[in-house]
């Protein structure tokens, strides 16, 4: 099977402006991620490794690097070169990104939260609902909270709600940031198995995991990303 992204000398760095600093991440990161397989991101916190799905998912434009996505229709796109036109049109039909915390809190009932990006693909209602109500359920989201905004939920239930809303449509290539970082055992044993059947039925996936025991149960590929070096005046003047 040939790949669905290919991430060739990727870098990112920031620059502070004020500070006339730049502050490295992810540096030449290469790698191919392949439908219907799981690749784990690992590296020491500050590594970039939230970074390069940032850069994949275009919330950071890559600084240097290529990171071609092959589409639906068979077309390569370069997502460090994409129009947003383009890289919003992706992240609708074909890139899910699962980050760590439900950041949009409207006064929404959990279940149309989950529903929503069913409904964005054109799902009719009745089923988004009904699709949404299994994914809750099968991440042991009490039904007494189905109904209810999650704005005023635990952090585990939260996060619940955030992995609901990102396994229950089935992207072409799935983005994971620690999405089990807050929850229980018995939650994480759920997740994992969600994950297999999401992986069974040939959705890619390129994901940040906290336990390094999930990386074990889940990845099929791993990838290590080093600590970004760090240029301090001091060390240039001692290497001079
Ligand atoms: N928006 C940002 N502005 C400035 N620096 C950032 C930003 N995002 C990440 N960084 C920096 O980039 C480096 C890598 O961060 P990150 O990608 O979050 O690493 P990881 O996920 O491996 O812990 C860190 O030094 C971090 O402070
Ligand atoms: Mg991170």
């Amino acid at each position: 099977m040939s790949a669905i992204l290919t991430v060739k000398n990727l870098s990112k760095q920031f620059a502070l402006h004020d500070q006339r600093k730049t502050i490295p991440s992810c540096a030449n990161v290469s790698f191919a991620v392949e439908p219907g397989r799981l690749s784990a991101l690992i590296g020491p916190t500050g590594a970039g490794k939230s970074s390069v799905l940032k850069c994949i998912y275009r919330t950071y434009l890559a600084s240097a690097g290529s990171l071609l996505f092959r589409t639906e229709a068979g077309e390569t796109v370069d997502l460090a070169q994409a129009s947003e036109h383009e890289v919003l049109a992706l992240r609708k039909h074909e890139i899910g990104f699962v980050t760590q915390f439900l950041h949009c809190l409207p006064r929404k009932a959990a279940v149309d939260v989950v529903a929503e990006p069913l409904l964005v693909r054109g799902a009719a209602r009745a089923e988004a609902r009904d699709n949404a109500r299994a994914m809750l359920d099968a991440l042991n989201v009490p039904e007494r909270l189905w109904e209810v905004p999650p704005a005023t939920f635990s952090g585990g239930e939260k996060q619940r709600v955030n992995l609901a809303r990102g396994l229950v449509a089935r992207p072409r290539l799935l983005l994971l940031d620690e999405p089990t970082a807050s929850l229980d055992p018995r939650t994480t044993d759920k997740v994992v198995e969600i994950l297999q059947g999401i992986k069974a039925e040939g959705v890619a996936m390129l994901a940040i995991f906290h336990h390094p025991d999930l990386v074990e149960r889940l990845a099929d590929q791993v990838i290590e990303l080093a600590p970004p070096v760090v240029h301090s005046p001091l060390s240039e003047a001692i290497t001079q």
